[in-house]
């Protein structure tokens, strides 16, 4: 009971301190692909780097919706074509795949699952490019590239943008752009700007605990 009140009390401690940003982006916005291939790649092949920042990757952006009576369902308009809404699917699709896969430690899992599809999709973009690049990095993370298309076809692809539909709508202040970063759930021109430039760099600089090792490595 006394090691479970301690252990409880030290993960409160741990959560309060930890970093939090979150990446609100489209499967094919150009920025959002240079922002994912570079800064965000470099933080999560930081070892450690959850111990000082929790990071999400939320696909949907700047998409349209309307709700259609008919269906009760609804309608989701992207910026760069119906192409990019199956590409947002696909990223959710695999990031839910995976924590379901694995229940703890998934949070660096599913910013690279989002990172493996973009830098496997190529041009000209259709759905069967995302369904390949799909079952590729499904490889690679040991989940099943047909449960992901499964899902980016089905109704649970549907609720998952859905989800990342309200969490996107319910941002204050509302997002103007993609990529749009929010850190400890607050929107920071400077800080965004920072973090597209070198994540790891503005965690190292913003973290007050005990900072990982590739801090100082930085630094010197
Ligand atoms: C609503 O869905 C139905 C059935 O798919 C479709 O025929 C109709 O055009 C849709 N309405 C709008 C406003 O898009």
């Amino acid at each position: 009971m006394k090691i479970l009140g301690l252990a409880l009390l030290l993960t409160i401690a741990l959560s309060q301190s930890r970093l939090s940003v979150d990446v609100y982006t489209e499967s094919l916005c150009p920025d959002c692909m240079e922002f994912l291939l570079n800064s965000l790649t470099e933080a999560v092949d930081t070892p450690d780097i959850d111990q000082m920042v929790n990071i999400r990757v939320i696909p949907y952006g700047n998409v349209k919706r309307v709700f259609n009576k008919t269906t009760g369902k609804w309608q989701f308009t992207c910026q760069h074509g119906s192409v990019e809404c199956y590409g947002n699917y696909v990223q959710l699709c695999g990031q839910s795949l995976l924590a379901s896969k694995y229940p703890t430690d998934n949070e660096i899992l599913q910013v690279q699952w989002a990172i493996c599809i973009d830098r496997r999709i190529f041009k000209p973009y259709t759905n069967t490019r995302f369904d390949e690049a799909a079952n590729l990095c499904a490889a690679d993370f040991g989940i099943s590239g047909s449960a992901v298309k499964e899902c980016a076809n089905g109704d649970q692809g549907y609720k998952l943008h859905l989800a990342a539909a309200e969490e996107t709508d319910a941002l204050s202040p509302a997002h103007q752009y993609v990529p749009w970063i929010t850190t400890n759930k607050k929107h920071s021109v400077t800080d965004e700007n920072l973090i597209l430039e070198d994540l790891v760099q503005w965690a190292c600089d913003n973290y007050k605990g005990q900072k990982i090792d590739a801090c100082s490595t930085r630094s010197e």
